[in-house]
């Protein structure tokens, strides 16, 4: 049975270069679930197709391929709101989370973030993180990335659109954001995302080599 490890929070809270690390420590198959909603969404943008036809968004999810996520082209901010969009629909999520689930059984484990991964994808992962910081420090952040690969970005804006996302995130009916009632929080508001990976590293040992 592969061992799998769910990792959730919301927008810039650090999940992703956590859950890299984590992957490329124990040797695990790495997943970013974001990125599958965002191809999908990218699909629909190049078709001319519209985001609010829950039909045709679907029929796209269910062609996503896992293996050819770009995550230079798709980590674009425009794919990440259209990306949000369609995450409302059920049947594009059933398609999306049909993929993860395949994905999480592979051999000897895995990694998945994303919103839902403990409470709807894979309740039953043997380590589940929830990862979170503030709406000013995940703006921040966002903001000095942006600045450090030489793009222009406005601060407020970004704390506007991190907020819009949070919102859209946690308020949906199907899967919103929310921890699992067995994840164990970290906020890195005031954590390096160092010191992130080492707490989460005594989580993910504690259960690996139990005793
Ligand atoms: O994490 P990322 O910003 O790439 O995700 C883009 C959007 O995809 C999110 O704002 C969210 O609406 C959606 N998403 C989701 N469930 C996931 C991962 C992402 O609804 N497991």
């Amino acid at each position: 049975m592969s061992f799998i490890i769910a990792i959730d929070g919301p927008a810039a809270a650090g999940k992703g270069t956590l859950s890299r690390r984590i992957a490329e420590t124990y040797g695990f198959h790495h997943l970013d679930t974001g990125l599958t909603y965002r191809a999908t969404a990218k699909a629909l943008l190049d078709a001319g197709l519209p985001l609010d036809d829950e039909e045709v968004a679907a029929t796209m999810a269910h062609e996503v391929d896992l293996a050819g996520l770009d995550r230079s082209v798709l980590a674009q901010h425009h794919i990440g709101e259209a990306a949000s969009k369609i995450a409302v629909m059920p049947l594009v999520r059933r398609a999306l989370v049909e993929a993860q689930r395949l994905f999480s059984s592979r051999e000897p484990g895995t990694v998945l973030d994303g919103r839902d991964i403990g409470t709807v994808v894979c309740p039953q992962a043997q380590v589940k993180l929830y990862v979170t910081a503030s709406p000013d420090v995940r703006a921040r952040r966002r903001h000095d990335e942006i600045i450090a690969n030489g793009g222009s970005a406005n601060y407020a804006a970004i704390f506007e659109d991190v907020k819009k996302r949070d919102e859209r995130d946690m308020g949906r009916a199907d899967s919103p954001l929310k921890p699992a009632d067995d994840a164990h929080l970290l906020d890195t508001s005031e954590m390096s995302i160092e010191a992130a990976f080492q707490a989460a590293k005594i989580l993910i040992d504690a259960v690996l080599n139990p005793n």
